[in-house]
This record gives structure tokens, C-alpha cells and sequence, in this order.
């Protein structure tokens, strides 16, 4: 119980009191569930100032630029762990012990095929279909394929669909390009760790074995790291919402692909590079900053700002220098690396976003990284969906253990009082 209190004073009424948590990290959080018994609720669009649940997974310290799973620094899994070591960390709450890791791994390894009827699924789409609208139909189409996990208060169905999902993303992202390439597609390899398998995904061909660069998959690996997980964000809260009603797994995540889809959110990356190609020339960049600060134009700068990160997102420092070690081992010169280093500089040297401190956030980088390895554009926000889905389904799983309610906000209503209703001939 909290020691903490509150007190509400709303004219006309008698003082309230509520209830204040303190949590292990993190401000101080007022609990008002008790205000509709007194006949009243927060207004809050956007939850700018609302806690949705409580939870254990992931901490940010927006002012700070921090950011922790289950404790550990992003900074220090990116350079020392792998995304199937950080999947179990979200999942588990610890980091795994070798043969825990081992086990893990190999039951990943064992899902990592898809039903061969989901292959024909994909013969629905156009060719030209955004990769993003595939994904969200097929992940959604996966609960009429797996019909034995999915009693969401069994926990060991929630752990076999938690490793499915994580298994079989990499399958269908590397499926909805090569859909689109018009190329047959590639069986997932269980000798190849995570990161490379989805690259063998990606650019094998069957007729040839596939060359995967060290470089590469470790640059894909970290990039899977960088986007496992960020708390309470618009994909995630719509997973954790689809979930609160009951709605099978494979439903909620692909509800969390649609929400992140959004240029606002995960459809960032794809975004930045496109405003990269549309400024052209570091020449053109004050233009392009002039537009980001007129209220009149809605040109904002992609993958600028965050509504918790008032400082560095730690992702983009890591996502930053990862950018160089890829471009130098590859030798690859990218005038568009360039391009974004000349308009972060002026952009952290604006007043105007000083003042609203508005720094570069995880998809800033993440782009030109991805274009290095020779992923196209369209596919950012898949990459971004597959290696988020560990985090979508772990925040699932642990509102699903736990007691949680149906989410269902209330609005501040502002329309007609209630009216008459006027026969058809008698309106004017
Ligand atoms: N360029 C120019 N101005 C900006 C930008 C930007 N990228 N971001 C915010 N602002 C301005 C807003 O116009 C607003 O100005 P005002 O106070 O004069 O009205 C102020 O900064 C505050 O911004 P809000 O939009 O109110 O902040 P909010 O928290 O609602 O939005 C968001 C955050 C959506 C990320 C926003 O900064 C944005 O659209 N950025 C560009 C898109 C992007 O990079 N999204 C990726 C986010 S990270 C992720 O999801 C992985």
C-alpha cells in the first residue's frame, strides 16, 4: 500500500484523497481509479501524463536519455549480448544461463518454418503491396493456423505462441520481400544464428548457397537489439489493448503492427530515408529545417523528437555509431550518412529544437544502416515489427499473468444534449 497521498480539491466538492506509487524508478504516479466512484475522470489525450498498467519490463528516463530492460543498459546488450539473449531477458526477467540460453535458442530454431498453406496465403496480394500490408494480414491470419496455443490462461500455450512469434518473423518478413521480388522463398536455415538466417532469408536464392557477411548479420542483430522493446509506446499499448478484451495473440500483434506502421511511430525509418533523398544535397538542408519550423507547413523533421526522450535517445547514440563501423567495414561511402550527420548538427544547434527539445530518436540512423546491408526501403518498418514483436508479446504475456481489466478509456464529451428525434418529412 502507498504511504503517499494526494488530495484533489474540484470546486463544489469535498477534498480527495488518492493514493500515490512509487515505483523502483521513475516520477511518482497518483492512482485515480477511485475517481469515478466520485463521479468524476481524468481528461488525458494522447496519455501524455497517464500510466496505463504496471510493469516490469522496460525503464526510460526520458530527461536522461536512458534506457533499461529488466535493468541493463541498451548500451550494454547492444555491444555485449544478442537479440535472442535480450528476447529472453523481456521474456524471463533475467538473463539466460548458458544452457538455458542453449535451450532457447534451439527451441526458436525449431519454429522457425511457417504451415506451408500460409505460403499460398501470400498469392492474395498484389505484387506491389507494401510489405507492411502483407505482414499485417498474415500475422493476423496466423491464428487460423495454430489453433494449439491458443488458450490465453495457459501459460505454456503463451510461452509456445510467445517462441512461434519470435520464430517466425524473420520467415515471414524475409516472405513479403521476396513476394515482392517475384523470387521463390527461402526456407529458414536452423544452422545460422538469428540475424543471419534472416539475411539468408532475404537474399538467398535457392539455386546458389548463400554468402552472409559476419559484418552484416551482426549489424542486422544489433538493430533487432536496438528495437526489442520501449515500454508503454502507441504498438505496444495497442497490443496490451487488443489483449485486455481477450482477443487471441496473434490478433493483438498484428493490431500492433498497423499501430506502429504510422510515420509518427515505426513508419519513421522508412520516412527518414525518403526525407533524406527529398533534401538531396547538404546545401538544401537549412531549407528543409526552415519548413520543420513553420507551423504553417506539416514537413516535420522525420525521425526527429519523442514524446519521453527529452534528450539523446540512447538508441540513436548506438544506432549512430554502429552506422560508422557498418559503412567503414563495408567501405561504403553514403552521401546520405553524410546528409543526416550535417542536419543533426544544425538541427542540435536551432534554437527551435533547443527549446523543444527535440533530439535525433532511434530511426534517425537506423535507415542508412539497413540501406548499407541492402535492405529496401519499403522494408525498414518490417524490420522494425519483427524485432519488436518479442517486446509486444512479452508486455502481452505479462498483462495476461497478471489481474488487468479491459482497457476503455472514457472521453470528455462535447456534442449535442440529448434532442427529439424529427420524422424524416418534418426535417428542414
Ligand atoms: N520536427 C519539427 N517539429 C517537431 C518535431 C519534428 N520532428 N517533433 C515535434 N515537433 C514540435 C511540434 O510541432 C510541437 O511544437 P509546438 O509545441 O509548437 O506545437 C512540439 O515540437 C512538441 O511536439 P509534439 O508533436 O507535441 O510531441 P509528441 O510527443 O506528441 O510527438 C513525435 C512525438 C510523434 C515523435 C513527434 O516528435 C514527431 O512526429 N517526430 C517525427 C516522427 C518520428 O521521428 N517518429 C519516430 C518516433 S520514435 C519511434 O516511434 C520509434
Amino acid at each position: 500500500m502507498s504511504k503517499k497521498k494526494a488530495t484533489l480539491s474540484v470546486e463544489g466538492r469535498e477534498d480527495i484523497e488518492l493514493p500515490v506509487y512509487e515505483p523502483t524508478l521513475g516520477q511518482d504516479v497518483v492512482d485515480v481509479t477511485g475517481l469515478t466512484a466520485q463521479g468524476l475522470f481524468t481528461y488525458d489525450p494522447g496519455f501524455q501524463s497517464t500510466g496505463a498498467c504496471e510493469s516490469r519490463i522496460t525503464f526510460i528516463d526520458g530527461a536522461k536519455g536512458k534506457l533499461l530492460h529488466r535493468g541493463y543498459s541498451i548500451e550494454e546488450l547492444a555491444a555485449k549480448s544478442d537479440y535472442l539473449e535480450v528476447s529472453y531477458l523481456l521474456l524471463y526477467g533475467e538473463l539466460p544461463t548458458e544452457e538455458q540460453k542453449e535451450t532457447f535458442v534451439n527451441t526458436v530454431k525449431n519454429h522457425t518454418m511457417v504451415h506451408e498453406q500460409l505460403r499460398v496465403f501470400f498469392n492474395g496480394f498484389r505484387r506491389d503491396a507494401h510489405p507492411m500490408a502483407i505482414m499485417c494480414g498474415v500475422v493476423g491470419a496466423l491464428s487460423a493456423f495454430y489453433h494449439d496455443s491458443l488458450d490465453i490462461h495457459d501459460a505454456r500455450h503463451r510461452e509456445v505462441t510467445a517462441l512461434r512469434l519470435i520464430a517466425k518473423m524473420p520467415t515471414i518478413a524475409a516472405m513479403c520481400y521476396k513476394y515482392a521480388q517475384g523470387q521463390p522463398f527461402m526456407y529458414p536455415r536452423n544452422d545460422l544464428d538469428y540475424a543471419e538466417n534472416f539475411l539468408h532469408m532475404m537474399f538467398g536464392v535457392p539455386c546458389e548457397e548463400t554468402k552472409i557477411s559476419p559484418t552484416l548479420a551482426r549489424a542486422m542483430d544489433r538493430i533487432f537489439i536496438l528495437h526489442a522493446d520501449h515500454e508503454q509506446n502507441a504498438s505496444t499499448s495497442t497490443v496490451r489493448l487488443a489483449g485486455s478484451s481477450g482477443a487471441n495473440p496473434f490478433a493483438c500483434i498484428a493490431a500492433g503492427i498497423s499501430a506502429l506502421w504510422g510515420p509518427a511511430h515505426g513508419g519513421a525509418n522508412e520516412a527518414v530515408l525518403n526525407m533524406l533523398e527529398e533534401i538531396g544535397e547538404p546545401a538544401n538542408v537549412e531549407k528543409f529545417i526552415d519548413r520543420a519550423k513553420d507551423k504553417n507547413d506539416p514537413f516535420k523533421l522525420m525521425g526527429f523528437g519523442h514524446r519521453v526522450y527529452k534528450n539523446y535517445d540512447p538508441r540513436a547514440t548506438v544506432m549512430r555509431e554502429s552506422c560508422h563501423e557498418v559503412l567503414n567495414e563495408l567501405g561504403v561511402q553514403d552521401p546520405k550518412l553524410e546528409l543526416a550527420m550535417k542536419l543533426e548538427e544544425i538541427a542540435l544547434n536551432d534554437p527551435y529544437f533547443k527549446e523543444k527539445k527535440l533530439f535525433p530518436n532511434v530511426d534517425f540512423y537506423s535507415g542508412i544502416i539497413l540501406s548499407a546491408i541492402g535492405i529496401p526501403t519499403s522494408m525498414f518498418t518490417v524490420i522494425f515489427a519483427l524485432s519488436r514483436t518479442v517486446g509486444w508479446v512479452a508486455h502481452w504475456n505479462e498483462m495476461i499473468s497478471n489481474t488487468y481489466k479491459i482497457g476503455r478509456p472514457r472521453q470528455l464529451y462535447t456534442g449535442q444534449t440529448e434532442r427529439e428525434f424529427v420524422p424524416l418529412k418534418e426535417r428542414k
